[in-house]
């Protein structure tokens, strides 16, 4: 869950290493650090965001020079402080240490270095990594040598980097579940939690893969596994650059990436239908035709994506699907053979619980598809197959235009799937064919209210609690729309199953109770639309201050409606992609409202490395 940045050249070290961090900061923003080596090695640090690093750095300017590091933190252990900010030193001060992840083990090895009269200054595990490679570096006289020494010690999920003042132009890396991939340049080499670290440098990067370490010189990359063994890493390119990467003028990046919606479906879909038929460039439907289950492992808003999933592949390719939280999946024993796929929904394609969930299905013999927008990520390099979204970078904390990729992706794969194993029903796939490709110009559509939707958030701003009701496919859109309010405006909101309003949830019904309430088409096959309008006369009748997110035209919901926010006419399947937008926006423009961090909420990170 945090930023890392490597590297050496003949560049000023802080100008690369601020830079990655600008764009890492959403990994992490507790506090922020470099080390770098110009005569000695030098560091600074802070708690805050970056921006603290930055002043301290002009307020206390070090000697810059051409090899350093640098980190931005998610507290893990210990207080996010000046102190326990990274990098951490050791070896007398002459090696500095940054680390993403969890030591598990730390208290034995401190205690190990405590006997050996080394004083700790900071609560961290980092700092004991730090003491430990500085201790096989004084016995080693090699930096490659003390990380590989030090590694086999650790458990737990880590990434280190480290420098050592005798040894300048010299980055060393390791890995084990957490995230690093290498930037090769010209003359200079790059290392990073990913490719945000220097994509404005170059785009062409090398995966590191589980348990390997990576030494970096201006001039070479050698990498060996933790027994020593020299490793080819896997060479992949970079697809978008460093302006992606940039708000470009947004006021923040979610309203970038909201803005983004309709780009994200149509880049994600481009290329993969071929006159009505789904062909997806590395995923063979023929393999998976025999698949009998689906499992969707994933968290947050990328295990609603899968919920709205479930409803779509079960109708198309007449499989099971379910969908499980990635961190109750591993611990519940569940019953799975060969003929399950297991697809792991992703953005970052780093989240431990996901990652962790995903390895233990195929220790018991599933299949595993990864469904993930970030090139290069640990996940689907530990699955047997990857359709990535294109969504480009999403840099927000609050994931937006991935999500309705994600729900591309997953609508792709149960037409391909029914495609292959003959089971679907020719017109309805190619009518979702064909809605798949309009909801692009449906979704820009959505997008024009955006100032409607600001409104009604101001004139909310002091809301402490919102209801969300959906039905069928709009039910996962109503979590979503929740969670949304939760991560961003820091209110409660409940997303609940319209039809279980009456079985509890009703109770909660009292005079100005404001519920959203995503309305079905009225031309929905199986009639929904006549229960949802029950239902808004329900709460109406109790108080509540309905604003409904209905289909354009819908005459039914307005006598009963405070609000309508109007979305275009549309399939079942395509609505959740379009009633989604209006809450983004609106969860957007609530937290705007109440003068919060819409891109770095408080307490979060972009992508949570750490079970
Ligand atoms: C989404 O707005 C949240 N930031 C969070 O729920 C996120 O979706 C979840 O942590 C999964 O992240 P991933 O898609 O990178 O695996």
């Amino acid at each position: 869950m945090c930023g890392i940045v490597g590297y050496v050249g003949p560049r000023g070290s802080q100008e690369v290493l601020l830079g990655g961090l600008g764009r890492l900061e959403y990994r992490g923003y507790d506090s922020a650090g470099v080390a770098i080596i110009s005569d000695e090695l030098e560091t600074r640090k802070r708690a805050g965001k970056l921006q603290t690093l930055r002043d301290e750095l002009v307020a206390n300017p070090l000697d810059d020079g051409h090899t350093g590091i640098g980190h931005t933190r998610w507290a893990t252990h210990g207080a996010p402080n000046d102190v326990n900010a990274h990098p951490h030193l050791g070896d007398n001060g002459k090696l500095a240490l940054i680390h993403n992840g969890i030591i598990e083990n730390f208290a034995e090895i401190k205690a190990e270095l405590v006997a050996d009269g080394v004083e700790f200054v900071s609560e961290t595990d980092s700092e004991v990594a730090a003491h430990l490679v500085g201790r096989e570096y004084r016995r080693t006289g090699n930096l490659t040598e003390a990380m590989k020494a030090s590694v086999a010690r650790f458990d737990g999920a880590f990434t280190l980097l480290i420098v050592h003042e005798e040894s300048p132009g010299v980055v060393v890396g390791a890995r084990r579940n957490s995230p690093l991939v290498i930037g090769l340049g010209k003359g200079e080499n790059f290392l990073g939690s990913d490719v945000a670290a220097f994509v404005e440098y170059t785009s062409d990067a090398l995966a590191i893969g589980q348990d390997q370490i990576v030494t970096i010189t201006p001039d070479s990359v050698s990498v060996i596994d933790f027994d020593g063994n020299a490793v080819t890493p896997e060479p992949f390119t970079v697809t978008w650059d460093a302006s992606a990467a940039d708000k470009g003028g947004w006021s923040s990046f979610m309203a970038k990436e909201i803005s983004e919606e309709p780009a994200a479906v149509a880049d994600t879909l481009r290329g993969r239908v071929k006159d009505g038929v789904v062909e997806i460039p590395g995923f063979e439907p023929a393999d998976f035709a025999d698949v009998d289950r689906i499992i969707v492992v994933a968290c947050g808003t990328a295990a609603y994506a899968g919920l709205v999933g479930k409803y779509a592949i079960e109708k198309w390719a007449r499989i099971p699907v379910d969908v499980e939280l990635s961190h109750e999946f591993r611990y519940r024993e569940p019953v799975i053979s060969d003929r399950t796929l297991i697809v792991s929904v992703s953005q970052s394609g780093e989240t431990m619980d996901t990652l962790m969930a995903v390895k233990y299905a195929r220790e018991i013999g599933a299949r595993t598809l990864s469904i993930c927008n970030t090139q290069g990520a640990t996940i689907p390099r530990e699955s047997d197959a990857v359709i990535y979204t294109h969504a480009g970078p999403e840099v927000a904390v609050a994931s937006t235009k991935a999500f309705v990729a994600q729900i591309t992706a997953l609508y792709l794969l149960g037409i391909a799937i029914a495609q292959a194993n003959g089971k679907g029903d020719a017109r309805i796939l190619s009518a979702a064919v064909h809605d798949l490709e309009a909801a692009p110009a449906l979704l820009d559509t959505v997008l024009r209210h955006g100032e409607h939707i600001r409104t009604l958030a101001k004139w909310m701003a002091d809301t402490q609690a919102v209801l969300i009701l959906g039905r069928h496919v709009g039910f996962p859109i109503a979590l979503e729309g929740a969670l949304k309010l939760k991560e961003l405006a820091y209110i409660h909101a409940e997303g609940f199953a319209a039809g279980e309003l009456k079985h509890g949830p009703i109770a909660l019904i009292e005079p100005g109770q404001v519920v959203f309430v995503i309305v079905p088409s009225p031309r929905d096959p199986n009639s929904l639309h006549s229960k949802v309008v029950n239902n808004i006369q329900e709460i109406r009748a109790r108080g509540a201050r309905v604003i409904a997110i209905a289909e354009q035209g819908d005459a039914a919901v307005l006598p009963y409606a405070d609000e309508v926010i109007p979305i275009p006419l549309a399939s079942s399947f395509i609505e959740p992609i379009l009633a989604v937008v209006p809450l983004h926006m609106f969860a957007m423009e609530l937290a705007a409202a109440k003068g919060l961090d819409v891109d770095q909420p408080r307490n979060l990170a972009k992508s949570v490395t750490v079970e």
